[in-house]
């Protein structure tokens, strides 16, 4: 089968598509044909393994597993013995920041792995793109116990992370607000921000309004910029670690705080997860935006574009 396949870490170029052997599926696994899969942050970060930590994970001198692709959706053409709820021919779709897979023509996944059917109604591409961004988000939304009615801001409202967070939120019936560029205000209005502040021409700490809790989904805030934008007890959160890992020392300083708060959960995702989100994508209320596709044979261009910090919202890989 043809596999995007990196054998040490670095920049985009470490990648290239190689014929490799097609995985047999173990007992409790199935062969899963793959049609469509994200280049993201997260498969260029284990890539280029700029933080050191990731290679605890991945490999200390070089990568273990040499197929990236943490986002995959497919359709089933393999089932292992032990495996009875899954058949040949099942579309599915999942997320795996572990063994990761996607940036190849066929993977093995696990009857344990974080996998759900495909909404009927998404194509591929879209069920590829629902979970990456989307379990971030979701996993800090809970992490902040944010509920209906709450004043809530997205900072960065146009990556893969902000869009999911935007919609999510407005799913749990909060006002959002969202902070993003000239370019991006009518597509974030169209995904169902309340009100969208444009951080090209507007300084977004001079709003007048008061948060219960603010995501900045691009990292490109701190905790002291915001603090006086959040209420009492708001919460803020924020996908990077921060200058000086400020975000981690913060959240663990001000755990105990009665007042405003840092948090930084650990992200994890199971299948229920991703059972919730091919709901809400049925239900309308959460379509995974999408930027632009390339073929698999235009990986390394593709991570080139996403590394430009410049996406919006999700790129997708066309594999068949
Ligand atoms: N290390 C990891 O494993 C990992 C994994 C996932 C995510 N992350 C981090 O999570 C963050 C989000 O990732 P992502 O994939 O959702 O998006 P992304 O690729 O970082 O895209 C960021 C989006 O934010 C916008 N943006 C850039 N600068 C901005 C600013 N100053 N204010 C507001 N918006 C701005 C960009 O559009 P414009 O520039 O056109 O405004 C773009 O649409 C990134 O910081 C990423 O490093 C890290």
């Amino acid at each position: 089968m043809k596999a995007a396949v990196y054998e040490k870490y670095g920049p985009p170029e470490v990648v290239s598509i190689k014929e490799v052997d097609t995985p047999s599926p173990k007992p409790d696994e199935v062969l899963l044909k793959v049609h469509a899969s994200t280049v993201n942050r997260t498969d260029a970060g284990f890539r280029s393994a700029i933080y050191f930590v990731s290679r605890f994970f991945s490999g200390l001198y070089r990568p273990k597993r040499q197929i990236l692709g943490c986002d995959f959706a497919g359709v089933i053409e393999e089932v292992g013995n032990n495996v009875h709820d899954l058949k040949i021919g099942d579309k599915i779709f999942g997320f795996n920041d572990q063994h990761f897979g996607g940036h190849a023509e066929y993977m093995t996944v696990s009857k344990y792995d974080a996998i759900a059917l495909k909404p009927n109604s998404a194509s591929y591409a879209e069920a590829a793109a629902l979970s990456e961004g989307a379990h971030y988000a979701l996993c800090d939304i809970r992490a902040a116990k944010v509920k209906a009615g709450q004043d809530v801001m997205v900072y960065g409202a146009s990556g893969a992370i902000g869009s999911a967070a935007v919609q999510l939120l407005k799913s749990m019936g909060t006002h959002v607000t969202a902070v993003a560029n000239s370019k991006n205000i009518e597509l974030i209005k169209s995904i169902g921000a309340d009100q969208v502040i444009d951080y090209e021409t507007q300084d977004f700490t001079a709003t007048t309004k008061r948060f219960d809790f603010i995501f900045d989904a691009v990292g490109k805030s701190s905790f002291s910029q915001c603090k006086p934008l959040l209420k009492q007890k708001g919460i803020y959160v924020s996908t990077e670690l921060g200058k000086n890992l400020e975000n981690i020392w913060l959240s663990m300083l001000l755990s105990l705080s009665k007042g405003r708060r840092v948090i930084f959960p650990i992200p994890s995702t199971k299948k229920e997860d991703l059972e919730y989100l091919a709901q809400l994508f049925e239900q309308g209320k959460f379509k995974p935006v999408i930027d632009r596709s390339y073929p698999l044979d235009d990986i390394v261009e593709a991570y080139r574009y996403v590394e430009s910090g410049q996406k919006t919202g999700n790129v997708v890989l066309d594999i068949q």
